[in-house]
């Protein structure tokens, strides 16, 4: 007899995890303990042979690329800063953790001449969106705290996701152009669609078939 196949679904933790955990359980998927209340990375859930890793957004797509989980749920910034597209699908634009991804700069300040100095951990992204309006850029990798970069001389525009605004607004900033709209995505490892297509095509379809799903 065959061994029954696994799944390995890869979450992001945080907010997308949050919004993603009651999504899930709709599609009858909840895991067998208490994420937030564990120190554990890999979870056993109520479907038999569906483990969820949860990670850092900027491993998901990593995790699927390999191979090393089938399915992710990423943020599309995630995703576009990525750029492994080709070996995963994005069959499901499940709709949670919105939000944009935007340029930003001080509040009031005027548009510099010249070369702009851009901080931000999203460095593939503002490379290829800078270059595309035809400006000069250096750009500097940050981790966290982006908002901190102009405020401190460090930089002049900031490349970071707004949702509210108010982190702008805390710290003196204004956000100037839309880059994108950002919502989560489920990605498909290509080879694990194959070889695993008849436990992972009813998840893609229950998935678009729950409520918060855009097309
Ligand atoms: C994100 C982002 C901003 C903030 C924007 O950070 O980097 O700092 O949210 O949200 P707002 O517009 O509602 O203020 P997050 O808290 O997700 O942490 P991160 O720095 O680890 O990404």
């Amino acid at each position: 007899m065959e061994p029954r196949q696994t799944l390995t679904l890869a979450v992001t933790k945080g907010r997308i995890l949050a919004e993603a955990l009651p999504l899930l359980a709709r599609i009858g998927i909840r895991p067998a303990e208490e994420i937030e209340a564990s120190r554990k990375l890999v979870f056993d859930t109520s479907l038999p042979g569906l483990r969820l890793l949860v990670l850092r957004g900027s491993d998901v797509p990593t995790y699927v690329q390999f191979g090393a989980a089938d399915l992710g749920i990423a943020g599309k910034d995630m995703l576009m800063e990525h750029g492994g597209d080709d070996c995963y699908y994005e069959p499901v634009n499940l709709g949670i953790a919105r939000c944009r991804l935007m340029t930003a700069a001080p509040l009031g300040a005027e548009p510099k001449a010249g070369r702009l100095r851009i901080a931000t951990k999203y460095v593939n992204v503002a490379r290829r969106y800078y270059a595309a309006q035809g400006r000069q850029v250096d750009i500097i990798k940050l981790y966290g705290a982006m908002e901190l970069a102009p405020v401190m001389g460090l930089a002049d525009e900031i490349v970071d996701i707004v949702d509210t605004g108010s982190t702008l607004t805390a710290n003196h900033l204004e956000a100037r152009e839309l880059i994108a709209w950002i919502s989560s995505r489920l990605i498909v490892n290509k080879g694990a669609l194959k070889t695993k297509y008849a436990l992972i095509q009813p998840l893609i379809d229950h998935l678009r078939q729950t409520p918060e799903p855009v097309q």
